[in-house]
């Protein structure tokens, strides 16, 4: 068969717009498979705790400070705080009933320390790497650390509508399965 000299000229052209077609899909498509590294970090932690969220955004929420974003981890912190003390304070009761008040609060505000224990928790996670901050904010200081730490057990809290995963999660974490900070 002779072709034209018309549809020799637009075979170029036919060709060009089917194959940038292609890679226009090809460009959508990874844009689909390959998540921002913020998202990947996010999958991560959830396997290092152990626990998967049913609403993402709140675990979103507790890795994000307050100097990047209005919406931010202060008040999930506020929440998880509470939880760890809890589940602390239960824990040390089940122990020994007969514990005496003053070892009670010396053992919960020891949890509760923001640098001998509740930042040191934070950076066995790699949380000073996952937690979105302003670009003048150094995301290493204990109290940014502990306060995404905290904040991940409010997340949970609030994700189940109860604290008893929370606290689960947070004496899991803390004694050990990932990295021991203090021993009870
Ligand atoms: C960030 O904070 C950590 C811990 O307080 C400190 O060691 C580090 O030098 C700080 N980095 C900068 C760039 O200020």
């Amino acid at each position: 068969m002779k072709l034209r000299p018309f549809t020799l000229y637009l075979l170029p052209v036919l060709v060009i717009a089917i194959s940038s077609s292609f890679q226009v899909r090809a460009a959508n498509d990874q844009r689909f498979k390959t998540s921002s590294p913020f998202a990947t970090a996010l999958e991560t932690l959830q396997k290092q705790i152990g626990y998967t969220f049913k609403s993402i955004g709140l675990l979103r929420r507790a890795m994000t400070h307050s100097s990047f974003s209005e919406e931010n981890n202060r008040a999930l912190g506020i929440l998880g705080g509470y939880v760890i003390d809890t589940s602390v304070s239960l824990r040390l009761l089940n122990k020994d009933i007969d514990i005496s008040p003053k070892d009670l609060n010396r053992r919960v505000s020891e949890t509760s320390n923001v640098e001998i224990s509740c930042a040191v928790d934070g950076m066995h996670l790699g949380l000073q790497k996952v937690v979105r901050v302003s670009p003048k904010t150094n995301s290493t200081v204990p109290a940014v650390v502990c306060g995404a730490f905290r904040a991940i057990f409010g997340a949970i809290a609030v994700d189940t509508g109860k604290c008893d995963d929370a606290g689960d999660v947070f004496l899991r974490v803390h004694s050990g399965e990932v990295g021991k900070a203090l021993p009870f």
